[in-house]
């Protein structure tokens, strides 16, 4: 019987395929556009060196990201995870090169640099051109994660003046779509009533409920202070409690601190925490990804009848999409089409399957 990871990671290879059918421009059926406005996706908000792309990195498990202080991340990235089975070895595939498999995560990290800069030249520009990049480990939960460009307030070196409101344009693009999950990255050494992500999510987000507020650099904080009353819901309250963080510093960075050793600390900080030890099991990045991959699933479970008849609307609108090419197809745009056929009939399937099992994911 399917299992509810194998929907997402269906609803994944199909935002994969409505992307690439977007870059050839093939004119598909109007369903399909709906179709993306269905799929959920996790976006990761906030200021520059609020620890955005550390938290993507310890959700993932690996070092892949370019990280540092100033303006590292320059295009969306769009990242899928897809789970593989135990024992195989993890590797990257990137959309814009598609037959070549990464399992140098070092090389995954150049490579997205390499693509930043082929975009924006080597500046302190950005650009609203996603990158597409999808890993597969056994050690990943399926999720789709957006690592965006930070807020920030000024313009450095090499910007266009009009960059903070370009930059908020970008974020805002994606965070308001009603099928975006936000988390909101928050520097526990900072003002919290002065987060940039904080302040997004509640505009676009006023009830809470699709924002996950996660507080970063929790062994920063000054000492005699503490982030309690954040973290057991007292001040800047979503619907869902905050989860604390302690990524790697920039010292562990350069001295090639690895991410189970980071994870392993992180987990004793907590633990040995007197500040935090009682919430200890709701903390860390490894509760975060579980936590995301649940309410992902959750929220998919909810849309199955809405995403279910945009699929079959699609389907049909596909067929005679098809029919119009001639069948078989040898255009790109054909060829992408008759994929994101197969894999909406296979989601069709697998519905059926959920329909007819009774309730979905009692197998996992
Ligand atoms: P981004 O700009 O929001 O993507 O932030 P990065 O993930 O690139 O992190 C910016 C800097 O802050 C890097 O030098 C990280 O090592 C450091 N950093 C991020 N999170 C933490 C944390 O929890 N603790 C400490 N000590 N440093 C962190
Ligand atoms: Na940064
Ligand atoms: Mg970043």
């Amino acid at each position: 019987m399917a299992t509810m990871e194998s929907l997402i990671g269906l609803v994944n290879r199909i935002q994969t395929a409505c992307t690439l059918l977007g870059d050839h421009g093939g004119g598909a059926g109007s369903a399909l556009p709906t179709l993306w406005e269905q799929l959920p996706s996790v976006a990761v908000v906030g200021g520059q060196s609020s620890g955005k792309s550390s938290v993507l990195e310890s959700i993932v498990g690996r070092d892949f990201l370019p990280r540092g202080s100033g303006i590292v991340t320059r295009r969306p990235l769009v990242l899928q995870l897809h789970k593989s089975e135990q024992g195989m070895e993890d590797y990257a595939e990137f959309l814009h090169l598609e037959k070549k498999r990464f399992t140098d995560f070092s090389a995954v990290r150049k490579e997205i640099q390499v693509e930043t800069d082929r975009v924006t030249g080597r500046s302190n520009r950005i650009s609203n051109v996603p990158i597409h990049l999808s890993i597969y480990s056994p050690n990943v939960v399926d999720l789709t994660l957006i690592d965006l460009p930070g807020l920030t307030n000024v313009a450095v070196e090499g910007q266009p003046e009009t960059i903070v409101q370009d930059i908020d344009n970008m974020v805002r693009c994606y965070v308001e779509k009603p099928n975006c999950i936000i988390l909101a990255i928050t520097p526990a050494n900072q003002d919290v009533a002065t987060s940039d992500a904080v302040k997004i999510a509640r505009e676009v987000d006023p009830t809470g409920e699709r924002t996950f507020g996660v507080l970063t650099k929790l062994d920063l904080m000054d000492r005699g202070t503490n982030a309690l009353d954040v973290l057991e819901g007292r001040s800047y309250r979503f619907k869902y409690p905050w989860v604390g963080i302690v990524n790697r510093s920039q010292a562990d960075i350069n001295t090639n601190m690895d991410m189970i050793a980071a994870r392993r600390r992180e987990r004793d900080f907590f633990s040995a925490s007197p500040d935090y030890g009682h919430l200890a099991s709701k903390m860390g990045s490894e509760y975060l990804a579980k936590l995301l991959s649940k309410h992902l699933e959750s929220v998919i479970r909810a849309r199955i009848p809405g995403i279910s008849s945009m699929i079959n609307q699609s389907i049909n609108e596909l067929e005679s999409e098809l029919d119009r090419f001639g069948r078989p197809v040898s255009l790109d745009a054909g060829a992408q089409l008759y994929t994101i056929l197969e894999l909406c009939r296979a989601f069709d399937q697998i519905f059926k399957e959920h329909l007819d099992g009774g309730r979905a994911g009692g197998d996992r």
